[in-house]
């Protein structure tokens, strides 16, 4: 994403302002050309000299002074193509929002076409201050992208909101962000299932799968960062992604009732989610005992198929998407679900090579879709194949 684009890291008076070392770190690692620009505060944090050394440029500091140039501002605001104003204290985001240009940062800023990232770090009181949400209120509908600030540990010793997100993270949502901004996904809800149902059998026994949620995730990232509004009903608690509602459920019967009341209002269902197709046909109320030497008889009854009861039911305008983790006759067993499941693609996946599985980083799959040929991708990372399955999934209606 950041890849030889021209980014600008605004830094102001923050004991946050540490972390835009880091941050400067990861967009030279990821492929950016990097600039930074100080306020004054800014320098009592952390020293334009460590910011030059590790964006390999000259800090902007001050309008006037150590410039060849007589329009600084003007030139860097042309050059950058994105702009991060980490960590923003409540003074700089007032004048942002208010449209102020008293300084080498907020002139170039106010000069910029750039895509703008802001990212509060303060008080807690002073974030909750009125006048302070007001600002960020107003940032966000000029079209800023501001990073909400994390609950956490602050530098006045207590836990509160306030604290700057870790630079990874606000580069992560970020990504996210800008991918999305032209996305071919924006104003469509996508919801998936991911991970393995957890079937009760008493209060500290359940039945589940290998599922990872893995390749859930991935698709929720890939659906986001095409714009779309994007509900996960999971069972694995993993990251948080920029777009993303993260729904929690445990067993196949309350991911049945989430996504099918979530179906109701989406565009496109992917059902990614290992769903376990048996259930203990009661729950004990107390541990079960072992008896004696005998042992132990389940009794288990068939789950609901999320998948196939939504792409029975589905509407003419929705897109319902299977998959199917087989380890034998791959493509004989995907072309029947596919029918037998009313969707309108089926992902192919052998979980029995360790490559590519369930707990896997990488996935390779076939792509099943009535009246096309089957499309295989071959072994990427799974959020490779998952912006691939996406990019395929707005061909379908
Ligand atoms: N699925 C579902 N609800 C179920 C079982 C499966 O929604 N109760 C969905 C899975 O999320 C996947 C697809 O159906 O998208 C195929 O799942 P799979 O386990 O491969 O197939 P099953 O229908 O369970 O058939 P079988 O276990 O006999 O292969």
């Amino acid at each position: 994403m950041f890849k030889e684009k021209n980014v600008l890291v605004m830094v102001s008076g923050s004991v946050a302002a540490y972390k835009s070392a880091t941050l400067v770190r990861l967009l030279i690692k990821s492929g950016a050309n990097v600039r930074v620009g100080m306020t004054t505060a800014a320098q009592e944090f952390i020293t334009s000299k460590t910011l030059s050394i590790l964006s390999g440029n000259d800090v902007l500091t001050d309008l006037f002074v150590g410039h060849t140039s007589d329009i600084v501002h003007i030139d860097w605001a042309k050059w950058a193509d994105i702009i991060f104003v980490v960590p923003a204290t409540a003074n700089l985001i007032g004048k942002l929002a208010q449209g102020i240009a008293d300084d080498a940062v907020t002139a170039t800023i106010m000069a910029s076409t750039a895509d703008k990232i802001i990212a509060p770090a303060m008080n807690d009181n002073m974030l909750a201050n009125p006048a302070v949400m007001r600002n960020i209120a107003t940032l966000k509908k000029d079209g800023w992208f501001v990073i909400e600030s994390a609950v956490g540990f602050l530098a006045e010793g207590y836990i509160a909101q306030g604290r700057l997100p870790e630079p990874i993270d606000i580069l992560q949502q970020s990504a996210v962000r800008l991918r999305a901004k032209n996305g071919m996904l924006i104003g469509k809800k996508v919801i998936i299932t991911a991970g393995g149902t957890r079937e009760d059998l008493d209060p500290v026994r359940y039945l589940t799968n290998r599922s990872s949620g893995k390749m859930g995730y991935a698709l929720a990232r890939a659906a986001a960062e095409m714009g779309a509004e994007v509900a996960l009903i999971t069972t694995i608690v993993r990251e948080n992604i920029f777009g993303v509602t993260n729904i929690f459920v445990n067993s196949a019967q309350e991911m049945f009732d989430v996504a099918t009341h979530e179906f109701a209002t989406a565009d496109v269902f992917i059902s990614a989610a290992a769903v376990s197709d048996f259930k203990p046909a009661e729950i004990a109320v107390h541990k079960i005992k072992k008896q004696a030497d005998d042992g132990l008889t389940l009794n288990l009854v068939q789950n609901p198929d999320i998948l196939r009861t939504i792409g029975q039911s589905k509407k003419s305008h929705q897109i319902v998407i299977g998959f199917a983790a087989e380890t034998q006759e791959i493509l004989v067993h995907g072309q029947d679900k596919l029918i037998k499941k009313h969707a309108d693609m089926l992902i192919t996946n052998d979980v029995s090579q360790s490559d590519t599985g369930f707990s896997s980083d990488d996935n390779a799959v076939t792509i099943l879709i009535p009246n096309r040929s089957p499309e295989t991708l071959p072994k990427a990372s799974k959020i490779d194949i998952a912006r691939a399955i996406m990019t395929r999934v707005i061909t379908l209606k």
